[in-house]
């Protein structure tokens, strides 16, 4: 029998684009999980439960959660979802799930997670979790988005590690790479390009990419994942799930 969905109160909302906003509740005293993983949150339409899997964007130590969100115009629940405000509910329902987690990774040196769009979301929580910087010397925050304002989200993050009670120690062991799609920037590109190029590697002055020392989480939309894992399978590298740890894991980034 499914277990009815919990409330959840809304602590803050802001808003980055007309595309994108974070929104941050309570988190109920039961509810554990680990660094990248997922949930079912939703509102109730038409009295039924609307619910739909978003990835914790707040660590696993964090009190509160934290959610970071597409607007579709017409989507059933982020729509609706985009006109929440503080004081109001959402739902959560169910356990977390999902293998985007270190744990599913062998041990290695350097860890890449790769993120294209609310992609980031699952890495917000993995940046900001000290047992990431335990594991791995030097970690690789990449976020691709079509429009630079789009990019605010992930920058304000590396910015704020700095001053992370639990992470200002460790903070200059991430890099943050931003490009952008559609737009003048300086790093223009998507991922996929700008690592068959090579120029993710001269632009960072690190070595490519290297199955012996490096890791890598990929979190983006389904064609993307699939050029990722094509690239990564290509430089020898095999995929990893929580049974079977690997060089690499994968996640499809939620939308509607
Ligand atoms: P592009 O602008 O060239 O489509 P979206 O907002 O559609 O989720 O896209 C987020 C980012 O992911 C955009 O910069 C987009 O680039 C990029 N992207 C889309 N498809 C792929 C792909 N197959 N491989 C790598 N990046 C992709």
């Amino acid at each position: 029998m499914a277990v009815p969905a919990e409330k959840l109160e809304v602590l803050s909302v802001h808003h980055y684009t007309d595309r994108l906003f974070k929104f941050r509740v309570t988190r109920p005293r039961s509810f554990r999980f680990q660094s990248g993983q997922f949930v079912m949150i939703g509102l109730e339409v038409d009295g039924k439960p609307l619910m739909r899997a978003y990835s914790m964007a707040s660590p696993a130590w964090d009190e509160e959660l934290e959610f970071f969100s597409i607007k579709v115009p017409n989507g059933p629940l982020t729509s609706r979802l985009q006109h929440i405000k503080v004081g109001d509910s959402i739902l959560m329902a169910g356990r977390s799930v999902g293998s985007l987690v270190v744990n599913s990774l062998l041990p290695g040196r350097r860890l890449f997670l790769l993120s294209t769009g609310t992609g980031i979301a699952p890495f917000a929580s993995i940046m900001r979790d000290p047992e990431t910087y335990d594991r791995f010397e030097e970690v690789y925050l990449t976020h691709t988005c079509r429009l630079v304002a789009e990019l605010a989200y992930g920058k304000e993050l590396a910015e704020g590690l700095k001053n992370d009670p639990l992470c200002s120690d460790v903070a200059s062991q991430l890099t943050h790479y931003t490009s952008c799609t559609r737009e003048d920037y300086p790093y223009r590109g998507r991922i996929t390009e700008l690592i068959e190029n090579g120029k993710l590697f001269t632009d960072l002055d690190i070595e490519s990419f290297n199955p012996e020392f490096d890791r890598v989480m990929i979190c983006g939309s389904i064609p993307m994942n699939k050029d990722l894992k094509r690239i990564l399978e290509e430089r020898g590298f095999t995929e990893g799930a929580r049974s079977r740890k690997g060089e690499f894991v994968i996640e499809r980034a939620f939308t509607g």
